[in-house]
């Protein structure tokens, strides 16, 4: 899941290990690196956390100036140190980000020719393939060459070879790959945070790019074998920035920042006296919007089908959301002058990728809501929303929703006000309305107290329900996706009003129900709704504001009390107690809430 690669002027190990502990946030399983030393091609690996790998390090270690290194989630083998990267097949060792699709086949083509293979691993095919072509007297570029040509699915590749001090070799083909430059040293990595203290200076390869790279040198080449002219770019990332800055975790600091995270989103979409929403330049008619179709995994997913709500309701526009896997295969039919929306907060994640892909193909037009602004769906959209919300590390999208959730929030009354849906009053009132969150946000992370004695009890059940209506049902499974997310409960978010179909079944007095119900116009409702939990003996944590838990709390096991919100920013606000009521689950559970098991932070994978 990330790679690095250095070619430098100092002992290599530690540093590639460093590189790879800036790679973590992405969820990993296994670590290893390999080193070239004069000409001698030697690797270490380890199953878990990066410690065990620096521990064997210490034990055996590496010498070298010129290394490459890897953090695995698994995907075909199990977790284990023989299907740690790097793979090595003779004079050659490559670390690998996606998915080679025709292994079998061409592990059936290697073993025929004497090359077995010793792990369970697509990988290991790559290593081999390339072996048997430099036996067969191919240069190393030549040998990866013809390597990367057999291929199919997606990848990203880095390769040194035995013999060889100043030389690797880099491919990319659905998987991001960057080029760093140094000052007599080069670098390779899944992302430009993993080089951060090496380099500023980053060159990103595009689809179907292959880079040989050498301390002094770095050619690309295109996917026609055409040498090509790839930017150099300064990236904006303060390599101090990507700590915890006193917290426990990456994802409490990311929950808390989130008042000045917003209001520096907000600050991009505005002009200066607050009257209009600005969007970046761009030429799509935004009046004639008739119809939007939104795609997104995850936690994206549900910021998308938030959006839905506002785009029908404020600016009566029809809206289909479907999650990005389901979506990419179901071929849907495009109607001229369609619009495609993409949530995204890496901006990689391969499913979301290639419905962006499909779209493009029916001559959609491509809009994007990326944290991301140097990412594959960034460069391949008509308009990008970038959320400038800086670097989210913690595996659960935290600031990134909020963001996600503010532009969308932004570009629905923009739309309306473009259609004629509302009217400048409204308008105005609408953006008035948004400049209030940084305020309210922080008015609601008064709650933290509170919600870590609820969780001491969430911690000790088996199944969770999160319940709302509206807007807020979207919000009560992304409740439910992150409490499972890292405290590994089982949780479900329902509508309110579609529980007595099905789920009521479920509860009992072990079965705590949280409901989040601002006083909104489905207050009433969602009351009812939660009297039926309670009169089978459930136990509801009720989120309301004061004037609603003074109407409602009678019964309930527990309540939180929520600043009074616009119904517009009710689904923002109410993001703080779901993502709070997980952490500090997860916290009195003992699981760790920045690196879940099992999960990664950007999925370039099918
Ligand atoms: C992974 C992450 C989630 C994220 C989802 C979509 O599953 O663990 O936190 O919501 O991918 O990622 P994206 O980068 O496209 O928003």
């Amino acid at each position: 899941c990330g790679i690095v690669g250095v070619l430098g002027n100092h002992q290599v190990a530690p540093i590639l290990v460093e590189a790879l502990k800036r790679l973590e946030y992405r969820g990993y399983d296994s670590a290893g690196i390999a080193t070239v030393n004069a000409g001698h091609l030697e690797r270490r690996r380890a199953v878990g956390k990066l410690v065990n790998l620096s521990d064997r390090l210490v034990e055996e270690p590496l010498s070298g100036k010129a290394g490459i290194g890897h953090t695995r989630w698994a995907t075909h083998g199990a977790p284990t140190t023989l299907n740690a990267h790097p793979h090595k097949a003779g004079p050659v060792a490559v670390v690998h980000n996606g998915i080679v699709e025709n292994f079998k086949e061409l592990r059936t083509e290697l073993n025929a020719l004497g090359l077995t293979h010793e792990t369970d691993t697509d990988t290991e095919t790559v290593a081999l393939l390339t072996q048997y072509y430099m036996s067969q007297g191919h240069s190393p570029q030549e040998a990866a060459q013809k390597t990367i040509a057999r291929l199919e699915g997606a990848f990203a590749l880095a390769f040194l070879f035995q013999g060889e001090d100043d030389l690797m070799i880099a491919a990319r083909k659905g998987s991001p790959l960057a080029i760093g430059h140094g000052d007599g040293e080069a670098y390779v990595g899944s992302d430009a945070i993993a080089l951060a203290p090496l380099t500023d200076k980053i060159t990103y390869l595009e689809e179907g790019d292959f880079a040989v790279i050498t301390r002094s040198s770095i050619e690309i080449y295109d996917e026609n074998g055409t040498l090509a002219n790839r930017e150099m770019r300064t990236i904006a990332i303060d390599a101090a920035r990507v700590d915890k800055g006193g917290y426990k975790h990456f994802m409490a600091k990311e929950i808390a920042e989130q008042p000045s995270v917003l209001k520096n989103t907000l600050s991009h979409y505005q002009n200066a006296d607050a009257s209009e929403v600005e969007l970046p330049d761009h030429n799509i008619d935004l009046a004639h919007i008739d119809r939007l179709t939104m795609v997104a995994c995850g936690t994206a997913f549900y910021a998308a089908l938030t959006a839905k709500y506002w785009f029908e309701k404020i600016a009566r526009v029809p809206v289909d959301v479907d999650v990005a896997s389901e979506f990419r295969y179901r071929e849907p039919p495009v109607s001229p002058g369609t619009c495609a929306l993409f949530v995204s907060q890496s901006g990689e994640t391969a499913d979301t990728l290639a419905a962006l892909r499909y779209m493009a193909s029916q001559n959609a037009t491509i809009l994007s809501v990326v944290n991301v602004p140097e990412s594959s769906i960034a460069r391949e959209s008509d308009l990008v929303l970038p959320l400038h919300a800086g670097v989210e590390i913690g595996v659960a999208s935290t600031k990134a929703f909020t963001a996600q959730l503010a532009v969308l929030a932004l570009l629905a009354i923009k739309i309306a006000y473009a259609r004629g849906a509302i009217d400048a009053a409204q308008y105005r009132t609408h953006i008035a309305e948004l400049n209030r969150l940084p305020g309210l946000i922080s008015q609601a992370l008064g709650i933290d107290g509170a919600v870590q004695d609820i969780a001491k009890k969430l911690a000790t059940a088996q199944d969770i329900i999160f319940l709302g209506r509206g807007a807020l049902y979207p919000l009560a499974m992304e409740g439910a996706l992150k409490l499972k997310e890292i405290s590994y409960i089982h949780a479900e978010g329902y509508p309110s009003g579609e529980l007595k179909h099905g789920p009521i079944a479920l509860i009992d007095k072990s079965v705590p129900v949280v409901v989040m119900a601002p006083m909104d116009p489905l207050f009433d409702k969602s009351v009812s709704n939660m009297q039926e939990v309670m009169a089978r003996s459930g136990q509801v944590l009720l989120i309301s504001c004061k004037q609603g838990l003074k109407t409602a709390a009678e019964g309930t096991w527990a309540q939180i009390t929520m600043p009074t919100t616009p119904d517009l920013l009710a689904p923002i606000i109410y993001a703080i107690p779901a993502q709070l009521l997980a952490y500090h689950t997860a916290l009195a559970k003992g699981t760790d809430a920045d690196q879940p098991r099992n999960l990664a932070k950007s999925v370039t994978v099918e």
